[in-house]
């Protein structure tokens, strides 16, 4: 390449710059587009806070393309009558000998471009205001479901106190309609750092910070699955704290809540990777219901198989992908707290056996 830029100066020398320029633009705006892709799916691959589910999103779409309509006649009459100015005013021959007549001011110009815009402040302030007040003065109906999300670095605790049973980075959710309101009322805590938690088609980000607790709703109307993210940098793994919002039919939803609520399976055939899972310190970590396994620090692994993704969305939950995840999560997640265990190719198998009974 540098060859031929000495060989062919001039306008072909920058070629190769403007190439370099082009493709860097084009990388950041892949990039840009597959930050909001998930690795497995099924799931509507972008999130669009255009596309609105549910209530809460609903009047932020409806606020934003008001805001926006105001802020689109301004930049129209703005540069309206800037383009008319330049090219009326322009510069003409004959123009070098005199001045262009010297205007001090006008009160009724200046009196409508100070009032106008107050107006149109105080209008969006109180629009604002009213749609904070409907979201955060929501009060629940007594068919709302209650949960609370925990941030972690960098995974997300998802429990249902009223149902008595915890997951982690999958929030289930029934699907709402007029005929059954089934709205979600999230309570949101960190046990950590501050996060942010947000699933831009069905609210607002909310913020989770530790020692306070902060709250939230959603409406999914639509079943189906949300695709969202931590929405506040949290660390070295922020980009891998994903959270999906799964919204089930009518009916659908109980079923999934009676499955969570059982004990973990507890099959014979795969004793040998249970007394692995117990003799290392995965126990002291994780929980499994209807065991010993106690720990809180990482996510329960009750029903861990019937996730869609591991480490908080940074693989997808295939047999290959929980081996490798054991193996090493580091080389998944760089930086996540779950340790290599280091062990032998027999114990990791028997361990991965055991893993997949989980469901
Ligand atoms: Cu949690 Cu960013």
């Amino acid at each position: 390449m540098t060859a031929n830029i000495s060989k062919c100066p001039g306008p072909f020398a920058i070629r190769p710059t403007r190439r370099l320029i082009t493709r860097a633009l084009f990388t950041l705006f892949a990039l840009g587009l597959s930050a909001g892709y998930v690795i497995a799916d099924g799931a509507s691959p972008v999130t669009n806070i255009f596309k609105p589910d549910g209530a809460p999103a609903r009047a932020i779409v409806d606020y934003t393309m008001l805001v926006l309509a105001v802020c689109a006649v301004i930049f129209v009459i703005v540069v309206g009558l800037l383009v008319y100015t330049v090219v009326r005013f322009r510069h003409r021959r004959g123009d070098e000998g005199h001045e262009p007549p010297q205007i001090y001011g006008s009160n009724q110009i200046e009196l409508a471009w100070t009032v106008i815009p107050i107006l149109i402040v105080f209008v969006l302030g109180l629009v604002t205001a009213r749609s904070i007040a409907e979201i955060q003065n929501a009060v629940p109906p007594p068919t709302a479901l209650h949960v609370t999300v925990v941030g972690h670095q960098w995974w997300w605790e998802i429990r249902y106190p009223d149902q008595g049973f915890v997951t982690a980075n999958e929030l289930h959710v029934p699907v709402s309609d007029t005929a059954h309101r089934n709205p979600t009322f999230l309570k949101l805590e960190s046990a950590d750092v501050a996060h942010s938690f947000w699933v831009p088609q069905l609210a607002g980000k909310m913020d989770v910070i530790p020692n306070r607790d902060n709250s939230m709703w959603i409406e999914p109307t639509t079943p189906g699955t949300y695709l969202g993210n931590c929405a506040e940098y949290c660390g070295t793994q922020h980009a891998r704290m994903l959270i999906r919002v799964i919204v089930h039919p009518h009916g659908e939803f109980e079923n999934w809540v009676a499955s969570q609520q059982s004990n973990a399976a507890n099959e014979t055939q795969v004793k040998a990777g249970r007394d692995i899972f117990f003799a290392t310190s995965c126990v002291n970590c994780h929980t499994i219901n209807g065991t010993e396994a106690k720990g809180k620090f990482g996510p329960d692994l009750t029903h861990l198989m019937r996730r869609e993704t591991l480490g908080s969305g940074a693989a997808p939950n295939t047999p290959e992908k929980l081996h490798a995840w054991v193996r090493n999560p580091q080389n998944l997640k760089q930086g996540c707290y779950m340790p290599d265990m280091q062990l032998t190719d027999e114990q990791m198998d028997e361990l991965v056996r055991y893993l997949l009974t989980l469901n």
